[in-house]
């Protein structure tokens, strides 16, 4: 069969089964008004979570760095891509994990990928929740150690095959911080116990947490006060959702940071981030600690947009956060509804399998410190107004 023909059939049978995906062009800045096909939408699905991508001291410092230094590192970080923000951005990570070391990736997708597949290997052991993130779970498949998976936080689950599998040469429980599609949480604290109890190193990927929750933005870890190094032996998070920039990277020890330069495959073999994208993330964790009003905003928003929601009669169980599951199970009719409010003037992308479980389909609402009263509001009617039609209100 030609090759095209393949793929032209292979399309088809998504389409036939709901599952196929296209990409929509977003016009203008990266802000809560949008523009998609010339029309102008709120946009309730991003992970702007701050709003910073727009921020004028992130735009001045990307500037600055690009005047300074071009837009390229145009080599590995082992070669000559090693540019003169990175130990600056080391540092500032380090400093608001409470961990020695920071070291930074070009995505949070190869930083799971990297970290996973160096910390463990054949011999190995690594368990993970069945609601972790495809890059944890794809980094874990990797890594060669066997991968043991349990119910979405289990611990009970969890402590049976930890006690299953004794005498195996490493042990790594990979979790997320905040779970991306239904926004609830890891209970650290009791894996923090049961990782010590039993002998295993815990690593937390808290792409969504990081900069929203705790105090001072720092993350899952700081919001159960397990910030440091006697919370999780290893952090991963991005610099691409709240902090409004591009990139990754890994907290932990010192010797973790060393131990990954030389074994960690997706940090050795990958160009380093441009100067404007690390310039913007020092500029965003400099905020993080001079405006925590941000983070206020935020918050508000979330509280005030889950009450619109509850208002309605719509749940958004199991979520705690700023990510706001409203299920809506069937694929098609999820689909529907989301192109639905699209009409209506919000974007709000339907989530389907294989992204979450199967009859788990939602609409997942995020929400930011920039959005204003107004959007938020006009949105909650536009949601009314879809739901009533599809007879789900
Ligand atoms: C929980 C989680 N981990 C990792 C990633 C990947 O991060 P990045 O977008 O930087 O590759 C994401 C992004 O969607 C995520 O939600």
């Amino acid at each position: 069969m030609p090759v095209s023909d393949y793929f032209h059939r292979e399309i088809e049978r998504l389409k036939r089964k709901d599952s196929h995906r296209w990409l929509r062009t977003m016009e203008g800045p990266t802000a809560p008004r949008m523009q998609v096909d010339g029309r102008e939408v709120i946009v309730l699905c991003s992970s702007n979570y701050l709003g910073l991508a727009t921020h004028p001291r992130l735009k001045a410092a990307a500037i600055e760095a690009t005047e300074r230094l071009g837009v390229c590192s145009a080599a590995a970080r082992l070669v000559a891509g090693n540019n003169e923000f990175y130990d600056t951005l080391e540092e500032q990570l380090a400093e608001l994990k409470g961990r020695e070391a920071a070291l930074v990736y070009s995505t949070g997708y190869m930083a799971n990928l990297g970290v996973i597949s160096a910390v463990v290997g054949e011999g190995d052991v690594v368990y993970t929740d069945a609601l972790s993130h495809a890059s944890v779970i794809d980094g874990c498949r990797l890594s060669r150690a066997a991968v043991k998976i349990f119910p979405h936080n289990d611990l009970n689950a969890l402590e049976n095959l930890l006690k299953a599998e004794g005498g195996l040469r490493r042990r790594l429980i990979a979790v997320n911080g905040v779970y991306s599609m239904d926004g609830d949480l890891a209970p650290l604290p009791d894996l923090v116990k049961l990782a010590k109890q039993y002998d295993a190193w815990l690593m937390l990927d808290d792409a969504h947490g990081t900069g929203v929750l705790g105090e001072r933005g720092g993350g899952t870890a700081e919001y159960f006060g397990l910030e440091g190094p006697e919370g999780v032996d290893i952090e991963i998070g991005t610099l691409g959702k709240a902090l409004g920039s591009f990139g990754a990277y890994v907290v932990g020890s010192q010797s973790l940071r060393e131990y990954l330069i030389n074994r960690s495959r997706s940090f050795i073999f990958t160009c380093a981030l441009a100067p404007p994208a690390l310039a913007a993330a020092i500029a965003a964790l400099e905020l993080l600690g001079q405006e925590p009003e941000i983070r206020q905003r935020l918050w508000d928003n979330v509280r005030h947009f889950r009450e619109g929601l509850h208002g309605l009669g719509l749940s958004t169980e199991p979520s705690v956060t700023h990510i706001l599951p409203v299920m809506t199970c069937d694929r098609r009719q999820t689909m529907a509804l989301s192109e639905r409010l699209l009409e209506l003037g919000v974007f709000c992308q339907g989530i389907r399998p294989p992204t979450v479980p199967q009859g788990t389909s939602r609409l997942r609402f995020t929400v930011t410190a920039a959005h204003s009263r107004a959007d938020l509001d006009q949105a909650l009617k536009a949601v009314e107004k879809a739901f009533r039609e599809f007879a789900l209100l």
